[in-house]
């Protein structure tokens, strides 16, 4: 991702530690922050300076290397612990279940700590360049449905700052534009925490991509008005049947979609799909911190009579799913499940 000119990933390690980029101060202050053990890695997931699937996936190798690097001889029980924390930090994403037993596995049984830290070092750097790579190509099989002059509604930020670069939804947006097609896109400001206005704008704003931010309910109303295109959101988990787990909001969006005739596509790799997960009716629904609806910048919006609900994602079923764009095409929801064997 371009940033002030300057090509950027989200997250990357430098001797060591690990860099990210501070989702909590964008757009306002872009300001990179180091991690340098278990215990802040986990914290940036948790309190969400990181977020995002592949991008969580990306810190939780990184971040799994980095305490096997911090190992004064080899200790497996330890990197079982560290495995176990990463794992914990946010329930619905599966990209840091993916990530962690990618790095676990080529590590696992190595018994001298040279090779053991040169094996983790190259596992993460490899996580982290085929999650690229995957991204890539969803943006240059995705770019295939978008036309010059498509309006294309987006929700929540699968940017390149919720993946390690060039994000899921957003990469097909980002490729049509490289290659001089007029877009505009419809972005979704996404209560309650405002990634498409503090996020996803600003990504766009940064390659010079011209889009629009608009209330949660008014998507509805630009898709009724025949404005809208196409509806490219990413995915936090897939099921094996192509239900998909998307920020809170996604299922009104694609039901409205459908009901105007308009296509309807989920991006992501296959580090998102949870071969193990039947039906969208077992993903994990992680539920935040009622605050994020009580109060707007922290002032106070809701009486103190009212209690507050706040799930953070919804499960789109895949009768409704167009099309889920992958690093290995485009796939009909029905033809995950036949791919069950056949991802590494
Ligand atoms: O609340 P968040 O920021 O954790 O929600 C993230 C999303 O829902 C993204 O759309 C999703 O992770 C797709 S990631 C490319």
């Amino acid at each position: 991702m371009i940033i002030n000119n300057k090509p950027y990933r989200t997250v990357w390690m430098e001797n060591g530690i690990i860099k990210t980029i501070n989702q909590l101060k964008l757009p306002e202050k872009f300001e990179l922050v180091s991690l340098h053990n278990l215990e802040e890695v986990a914290g940036s997931i948790n309190t969400m300076v990181v977020r995002g699937a592949p991008a969580i996936g990306g810190m939780c190798a990184y971040g799994l290397t980095q305490a096997i690097l911090q190992l004064i001889e080899v200790d497996f029980d330890a990197i079982l612990r560290a495995k176990s924390i990463l794992q914990k930090t946010r329930p619905t994403a599966y990209d840091a279940t993916h990530a962690l037993d990618f790095v676990f596995r080529l590590v696992q049984g190595i018994n001298d700590i040279p090779t053991l830290k040169k094996v983790a070092l190259e596992a993460a750097e490899d996580y982290a360049n085929l999650s690229v790579n995957a991204c890539r190509k969803i943006g240059e099989y995705g770019e295939r449905l978008i036309k010059d002059g498509h309006r294309i509604l987006t929700h929540c930020n699968a940017g390149a700052l919720a993946t390690i670069d060039y994000g899921t939804a957003l990469a097909p947006m980002r490729m049509a534009h490289y290659h001089g097609k007029q877009l505009h896109i419809y972005v979704d400001e996404t209560r309650p925490r405002l990634q498409g206005a503090k996020l996803t704008a600003w990504e766009l704003a940064q390659e010079g991509i011209p889009h629009s931010v608009i209330v949660d309910n008014a998507s509805g109303f630009y898709m009724q008005q025949g404005k809208i295109n196409l509806v490219i959101t990413g995915a936090d988990r897939i099921a094996a049947n192509g239900d998909a787990a998307n920020k809170i909001g996604t299922y009104e969006k694609a039901v409205v979609a459908k009901e105007n005739k308009i296509p309807f596509y989920i991006a992501a790799p296959f580090s998102t799909i949870d071969f193990n997960c039947e039906t969208g009716d077992h993903i994990p629904i992680e539920e935040r911190d009622g605050k994020e609806v009580k109060e707007i910048a922290g002032i106070r919006i809701v009486g103190k009579q009212s209690q507050v609900k706040n799930p953070a994602f919804d499960v789109t079923p895949a009768r409704y799913i167009s099309g889920i764009i992958t690093e290995k095409g485009i796939l009909i929801p029905k033809e995950i499940k036949t791919l069950r064997n056949k991802h590494v």
